[in-house]
């Protein structure tokens, strides 16, 4: 059997409130141990080792929980006796947690997480169900090099696209237009496709990971919106993820600031507010290049990779090529 470690951080697949009840719980409560105690027949899929690393709701974690988190992991994995790893995580911030793993992993063993949007206590709670399929998908020979993934409702997500689509339903992920990964049926894993952006062993920043991160923000423009919120940022941050509308765009008072706080060392990127779709970089739009394209990554991914980039170079055109890598 493989050997695998669960490393846990919390939420709702750790949380409790009134017994049988799907709503109004805490989230990060109980014990990692208490979860695997409650799914059947677990011990069959693999040898199960557990790091109760964290427990806390997702929205809690912060650049250094992530920094701890891949140490950790990076440990552990290395261990000739390690083939996998799982990571249960909350589901609101799982995505940028999987996009930072995703990137600085330094392994192609298998890292999956999973989480749950019902509490331990609820009726039907999903959480167990997903623990035991990231447990077999963690331990499959097909999931190596696959990059970090996440396993939710029987779906296999990329660490790079995944995101929340819904935060009522069971079935709360997707991966964009790019369907997913693969399904699962109970342990059974059957994959359909790939992703082609550097990820774990194939990036840069897995090779040197940073002792501290650079702030990065994030502008949500809205018809109406104040330029001036660029001026405030940029006096704290190296780098401003621009949350535009359609393909990245923003007015022509929020273009003067980008102008201007460029010229002062500040890297803007520009993102979409729009869930589906690409931004591409655009010649007339933007003639200067004062503002990188975020290609398909969401506001929320894109300040991750901006960060990951400033901690190796403020060369805008090595940024760039980085977007289009990553
Ligand atoms: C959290 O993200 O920790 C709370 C919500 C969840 O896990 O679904």
């Amino acid at each position: 059997m493989k050997n695998i470690v669960v490393v846990a951080t919390g939420g709702t697949i750790a949380g409790i409130g009134e017994k049988g009840k799907t709503v109004a719980y805490h989230a990060g409560e109980i014990s990692v141990d208490d979860i695997l105690k409650s799914i059947p027949n677990v011990a069959k899929l693999a040898n199960i080792r557990e790091v109760q690393l964290l427990n806390v709701d997702s929205n809690e974690m912060n650049e250094n929980s992530w920094l701890t988190l891949v140490k950790t992991i990076n440990c552990l994995i290395e261990q000739q006796n390690v083939d996998g790893i799982v990571v249960t995580h909350g589901t609101d911030t799982i995505e940028e947690t999987a996009y930072f793993l995703n990137l600085c992993v330094h392994s192609e063993k298998p890292v999956v997480m999973t989480g749950a949007m019902r509490p331990a206590t609820a009726t039907s709670a999903d959480g167990p169900y997903n623990l035991y399929q990231a447990i077999s998908l963690a331990a499959s020979a097909e999931a190596i090099a696959q990059g970090v993934m996440v396993l939710f409702s029987n779906t296999i997500y990329s660490g790079r696209d995944i995101q929340k689509v819904n935060n009522y339903k069971i079935d709360a992920f997707d991966q964009k237009s790019f369907g997913c990964l693969g399904y699962m049926q109970d342990e059974h894993v059957y994959f359909f496709s790939k992703t082609f952006k550097h990820h774990t062993l194939h990036s840069i920043f897995s090779k040197n990971l940073p002792n501290e991160l650079p702030k990065v923000a994030i502008a949500y423009f809205y018809a109406g919106a104040d330029a001036s919120i660029l001026d405030y940022l940029s006096s704290s941050n190296e780098g401003i993820i621009i949350a535009g509308s359609g393909n990245g765009n923003y007015s022509k008072e929020w273009m003067e600031k980008i102008e201007s706080n460029s010229k002062k060392g500040i890297v803007f990127v520009r993102a979409s507010r729009v869930p589906l779709g690409i931004v591409f970089n655009d010649h007339i739009f933007d003639p200067h290049e004062y503002c990188i394209a975020a290609n398909t990554l969401s506001a929320q991914k894109a300040r991750i990779l901006l960060s990951l980039a400033l901690s190796y170079t403020h060369d805008r055109k090595k940024i760039k090529e980085i977007f289009e890598e990553y």
